[in-house]
This record gives structure tokens, C-alpha cells and sequence, in this order.
């Protein structure tokens, strides 16, 4: 959709008149994406911005998109009887929306994950034909040589049958326990503590902190969410 002044944007919801839109936006009360905007002149595209007037969030935006910075103990589901969902950390309003988990994290698995309710471009973004990298920071017990880095760079084939696409591991430090980044292209039930279990080096720790151009936002602390910005929306639909 075209881009429109933020004024014209929030008058035609019949709630405040443009004189007090600019006044709003002046005392710092208009967040776009979560950050305030203090002109009201300044021009977004209503389905794309997430515009909020005094921490209420307005349903211009046909999608939303938000980034988890997920905590261990959370299940990556809308609803579960058996635990807490990452749904549950989320405000009643968004929870409202329709929200579902762009792939699945581990129980104990931490980092980056997105929430949305667009499901095509979700689903696009998770086939392993689009090639959206996912990179994760790993601790294993054991150390870790360069013989796996070329079995991954090969593809690791599991006990139960299962190839795996080529995969790149980036070792981090290597001793009793070791670090690496591991990027994979898939996203198969616990892939990787699967291929690195199958090395001989069962993981410790697992955080996702990239997928595609989107890396976790350090500025996050776990359990915190933020909306993703126009900019990084775009950045998406442009990988599929
Ligand atoms: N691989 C795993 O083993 N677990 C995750 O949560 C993600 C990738």
C-alpha cells in the first residue's frame, strides 16, 4: 500500500482530529515499529507500520511480525496442556492476533524466533527450497576437530536414516566443551543436537542468533519481543 502521513493515517480511524495527532507525535506518544515518531507529517505505509498511540497498539498493519528473544522452558506451539507456550509471553492483545511460532525451537533452546500471523510468507521462509540460513551458537560436551566440519560441510547422515543437506560448522573454541556456530538451511525435529550427538559431542547449549539477514537483537533481553521494523519485513519477503 502507498505510503501516508502519519496524521491522515490516524484521523481516518475517527479517533483523534490531525491537530491533535501532531500534538501527540510532539509530546513522543507515536511509536512506529517502537520508535517515536515526532513528526506527523512523516509518511508510512498503514499495513506495513506497527503504530501505536500511547502504547496502544491500532490494527492498521495487516500483518504483524515480532521478534522473541526466546527463554529455555518455553515450547514452540500456540497452545500446549502439557507447558508454557512462547505465546504466553506475549501481551492478551497480541495473543489476540493469531500469532504462530515461523518454525519450532527445542523446550530449552534460547534466541531468536519470529511470531506472525502471515502464513504464506512464514511457510516460504521455512521450505529448505527457499534456502533461508538459520545460524545457531552451540556449546558441546567434547571437542570439536575440523574432521566435523567437513562431515557437516558433506552432510551428516543419522542413525535413523535421515541425510542431512550440507550444513557449515564454525568452530568457536575447542576443548572438554567446545563452541561453534552452526548454520543449517532445514530444520529438522532437534537437527542439530542430532548431528552434533552423532559426532560424538552432545550439545549443552543452544541459541539461534540469525536467520536469513535477521539476526537477534542483542538490545532484547530474554523473554522480550519487539515488532520487526518496516525495513526488516521487507528484508523477508525480498529472501523467498
Ligand atoms: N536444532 C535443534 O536441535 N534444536 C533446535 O531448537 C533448533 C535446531
Amino acid at each position: 500500500m502507498e505510503k501516508q502521513r502519519l496524521d491522515k493515517i490516524l484521523a481516518s480511524t475517527g479517533r483523534w482530529s490531525r491537530r491533535e495527532v501532531k500534538e501527540l507525535a510532539r509530546r513522543g506518544l507515536v511509536t512506529v515499529d517502537g520508535a517515536p515518531v515526532r513528526s506527523a507529517e512523516e509518511k508510512f505505509d498503514p499495513e506495513a507500520a506497527e503504530i501505536a498511540v500511547n502504547g496502544e497498539a491500532l490494527c492498521c498493519r495487516r500483518y504483524t511480525w515480532i521478534m522473541l528473544n526466546k527463554p529455555a522452558g518455553y515450547l514452540s506451539a500456540t497452545e500446549d496442556g502439557r507447558g508454557e507456550t512462547v505465546l504466553d509471553l506475549l501481551p492478551q492483545e497480541l495473543q489476540r492476533r493469531k500469532l504462530f511460532p515461523v518454525g519450532r525451537l527445542d523446550k530449552d533452546t534460547e534466541g531468536l524466533l519470529l511470531l506472525t500471523n502471515e502464513g504464506v510468507l512464514a511457510h516460504a521462509l521455512l521450505s529448505p527450497k527457499r534456502h533461508v540460513d538459520k545460524v545457531y551458537y552451540s556449546r558441546t560436551a567434547g571437542r570439536l576437530t575440523e574432521e566435523d566440519c567437513r562431515a557437516f560441510a558433506a552432510g551428516i547422515s543419522l542413525g535413523d536414516g535421515l541425510q542431512c543437506l550440507p550444513a557449515k560448522l564454525e568452530i568457536l573454541s575447542a576443548g572438554e566443551e567446545s563452541e561453534a556456530y552452526v548454520t543449517l538451511r532445514e530444520g529438522k525435529f532437534h537437527q542439530i543436537k542430532r548431528m552434533l550427538a552423532a559426532r560424538g559431542n552432545p550439545v549443552t547449549y543452544l541459541e539461534r542468533i540469525k536467520m536469513g539477514n535477521l539476526a537477534l537483537d542483542r538490545k532484547l533481553p530474554r523473554g522480550a519481543y519487539r515488532f520487526l521494523t518496516e525495513e526488516e519485513i521487507a528484508e523477508l519477503r525480498a529472501l523467498v
